[in-house]
């Protein structure tokens, strides 16, 4: 059962992807959303804020526009042309 759903999430090719930016959307929601609950009162909550702002560091990185790269570590998801 979680074999199986572990090989769909890493199928690769369009469908794989397709897949990993729907995951890595709704994961980005949820961890936003904390985030943002945290700024209400960020000096009792910086703690989490912190820790929920590392958190949000892959999946950002994951989803930001392929055009704002620029050329370091890029992993443009479409070609430039
Ligand atoms: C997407 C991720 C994040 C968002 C949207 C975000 C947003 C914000 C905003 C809007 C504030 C200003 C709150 C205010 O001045 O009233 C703030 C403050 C702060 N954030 Fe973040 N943050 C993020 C990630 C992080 C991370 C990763 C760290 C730690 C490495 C961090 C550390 C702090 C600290 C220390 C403050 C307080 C600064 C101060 O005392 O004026 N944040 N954050």
């Amino acid at each position: 059962m979680l074999r199986r759903r572990l090989a769909r999430l890493f199928l690769g090719g369009t469908a794989g992807n397709e897949r990993l930016t729907a995951n890595t959307a709704s994961v980005l929601i949820v961890l936003l959303a904390v985030e943002g609950a945290t700024l209400l009162s960020l000096r009792s909550f910086l703690p989490v804020h912190v820790f929920v702002g590392m958190l949000l560091i892959p999946p950002v990185a994951l989803k930001r526009p392929a055009r704002a790269t620029g050329s370091c570590a890029t992993t443009a998801e479409r070609p430039s042309t």
